[in-house]
């Protein structure tokens, strides 16, 4: 475990969500039994991180805390922050760069699931590269519709291209992004794309350049889900509700990593459980407990 900080990029306009996301945010909108953001959150808490940025756009922000608080619950430390317009991904690294205070971080867009088996294990590697930034390479049907890594025969990186119309490989960078304590001077240096936005690419490029960029490959056992449109939304609720019922598991629960971290105790996840004891999801909690360690 380094000293590398979480962001949470939960802005946006959720334009494609329209006219649902006129009133609310995308990311406080529900996958299937809980609030999207609780996904996004839960991987940062797997990587071990408990000191959390959040951004939100100024009119969301009451909202988030009405829902999250400051993170004690769950044994976390949430710190509000806000992109005044969103103006691209990598702005978030300069609406951040006092809080983060040079420390690394590990970046997750707000809309984002990631599911599979040794994800614990591979966000722990990102976390032990302090220098350079560490991706995530995905494979997908439609790579047009994303940055895409480029890499030659031995599977070194080449190239990222932001929405390529020829794409170099299949290989989508997913919304999760571990890079060292430089970024918000690189953001700093790097100029808006031509729709005018400040482009998570144009900053991976700056590593990419230095050699300092690992991309992970993500294989075929994950799940990673975007909910930016009604389909996918909707897609992702059912591929949670599936998997939930299937496993008897929760998947995107703070409160059971919480515990299973040790950051909370049984009494804390007691008063949790019996809060939601009308909901299958209290149900799941109450018998969560005294199993720590088992
Ligand atoms: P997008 O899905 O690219 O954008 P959006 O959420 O505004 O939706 P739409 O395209 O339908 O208008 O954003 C990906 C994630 O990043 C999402 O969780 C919102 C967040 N985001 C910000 O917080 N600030 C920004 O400036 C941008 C571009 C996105």
């Amino acid at each position: 475990m380094t000293d590398r900080k979480g962001l949470i990029l939960a802005g946006g306009t959720g334009s494609r969500l329209w006219p649902i996301t006129q009133g609310i945010s995308k990311q406080l909108m529900p996958v299937y039994d809980k609030p999207m953001i609780y996904y996004p959150l839960s991987v940062l808490m797997l990587a071990g991180i408990r000191d959390i940025g959040i951004i939100t756009t100024p009119a969301d922000q009451a909202q988030f805390r009405h829902l999250l608080g400051d993170g004690s619950q769950w044994g976390l430390r949430l710190t509000w922050l806000v992109q005044p317009s969103p103006d691209g991904l990598a702005q978030a690294y300069l609406v951040a760069e006092d809080y983060l205070a040079g420390a690394p971080s590990a970046m997750v867009l707000g809309d984002n699931i990631f599911f599979g088996h040794g994800l614990p294990e591979m966000l722990a590697c990102a976390d032990a590269r302090t220098a350079g930034g560490t991706v995530f390479g995905y494979r997908v049907a439609d790579p047009e519709r994303y940055g895409v890594v480029g890499m030659d025969a031995d599977g070194t990186v080449t190239q990222i291209v932001e929405k390529p119309a020829v794409p170099p490989s299949s290989y989508a960078v997913t919304g999760l992004y571990f890079l060292d304590g430089t970024a918000p001077a690189r953001a700093r240096s790097i100029a808006p794309s031509t729709r005018g936005e400040l482009e998570i690419t144009t900053l991976l490029e700056t590593y990419l350049d230095d050699g300092s960029l690992t991309v992970e490959r993500m294989g075929r056992g994950y799940a990673w889900l975007d909910t930016g449109t009604h389909g996918s939304l909707l897609d992702a609720g059912n591929f949670v509700r599936t998997l939930q019922s299937r496993q008897g598991m929760q998947t995107g629960c703070p409160e059971e990593i919480a515990y299973l971290q040790g950051w909370i105790d049984e009494d804390a996840l007691g008063a949790l459980a019996h809060r939601y004891a009308k909901t299958d999801y209290g149900t799941y909690l109450s018998g969560l407990q005294g199993t720590r360690g088992t």
